[in-house]
Parts: C-alpha cells; sequence; structure tokens
C-alpha cells in the first residue's frame, strides 16, 4: 500500500518523532513494506516516518541507484527504528540535495563525511555501525527528518529567500509532481 506523501509546510515534518515501543507497535513490518513501496514509487532514495504524516522514529533507506558511483551501497537497502546518530566527523563536503515532501527543489547541502549510529531494524535486532560518504548523507537527510529538520534548513538565508515562494506554492500543491501528495495548504474538497 502506497501511502501519500506529505508536503512542506505540514507541521508533522516540524515535530520532533517519538520512539517506537515494540510492543506498542506489532505491525511494524508492514509499515517498513508500505514506506518502501511508497518510497519506490516516488523514485526516491529514503523515506521518513513524518512524510507519511506519522510522527514516530522510523525511516527507510535504498541506496542502491548510487551503487554505480560507490559500489557498496549495491545492496544498501535498510530500514532504522529508533535511531540514534552518537558522533559525526570529518570534513563537511557539499551535495546537491533532494526530498520527495519539497519536489522540484535541489540545494547543496554541507553535511559531515563520516556518522557512527546505533539502530534497530524491523526484526527489532540492534545494530551500531558507522557509514561515510554518499550513505552517510542519506542517513543524515533522513535522520534530520525525525528530528524535525528539512534540507532548506540548512541553506544560505540568502538562498533561502530565493525559494521561499516555491516552498509556499509546493504547501499550496502548485506544483508538477507524479506521485500522490497531501498539500497542508489545501482545503478539503476542493
Ligand atoms: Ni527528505
Amino acid at each position: 500500500m502506497k501511502f501519500p506523501i506529505v508536503a512542506y509546510g505540514d507541521p508533522v515534518l516540524r515535530r520532533k518523532a517519538t520512539a517506537i515501543e515494540p510492543d506498542e507497535y506489532p505491525h511494524i513490518k508492514a509499515l517498513v513494506e508500505n514506506m518502501f513501496e511508497t518510497m519506490y514509487g516516488a523514485h526516491g532514495v529514503g523515506l521518513a516516518a513524518p512524510q507519511v504524516g506519522l510522527s514516530m522514529r522510523l525511516f527507510v533507506i535504498d541506496a542502491g541507484t548510487f551503487a554505480e558511483d560507490e559500489p557498496s551501497l549495491k545492496d544498501f537497502k535498510k530500514a532504522f527504528i529508533n535511531a540514534k546518530i552518537l558522533e559525526e566527523s570529518g570534513e563537511e563536503w557539499p551535495f546537491n540535495e533532494g526530498c520527495l515532501s519539497i519536489p522540484d527543489i535541489r540545494e547543496d547541502v554541507y553535511r559531515k563525511k563520516t556518522l557512527k549510529i546505533s539502530y534497530y531494524d524491523e526484526n527489532w535486532k540492534h545494530y551500531e555501525e558507522t557509514y561515510d560518504g554518499m550513505a552517510a548523507r542519506i542517513i543524515q537527510h533522513e535522520y534530520d527528518h525525525i528530528e524535525g529538520k528539512l534540507f532548506t534548513d540548512k541553506l544560505s538565508p540568502l538562498r533561502r529567500r530565493l525559494i521561499e515562494k516555491k516552498l509556499n506554492d509546493i504547501s499550496k500543491g502548485v506544483v508538477d509532481v507524479d506521485y500522490k501528495m497531501k498539500f497542508p495548504a489545501v482545503k478539503k474538497g476542493r
């Protein structure tokens, strides 16, 4: 089942998401599956639960499309539950990022090269791992989502001003997009 993806401007994208208790959420595997389906349907490489309207500390990533540049990413398909970034290090480097909640906008974002993260997978197996390069980049972007942050927060005031109208348009649904979205500034029944 595909979810509609929540667009820029929805308050759920600004909330710090809450941790998931295994007992409180027995259907986590089905949710993870649906999130992957939603992400693939929108040609994304990552999707966080707040982007489908759920303020939960969960995100999914499939970085396989970057395998040409980074062969180690070929089988990088994972769900991250209750993730916690323990450490970030290395030089900051720019990459032109996009976001399924902010269609049609891409901007250079600087992030640190390496991170150490603790998380659970959908079987509640615990991991503590180190990532760098593109894997770290995607994790950082998705992790920001469960912290209520968006990549546009990281832009210079000038860049932000330049895209402000476009962001407002996205909230109102004035954007060309080929996947199902939920726009916060569109009144029901329109
Ligand atoms: Ni995003």
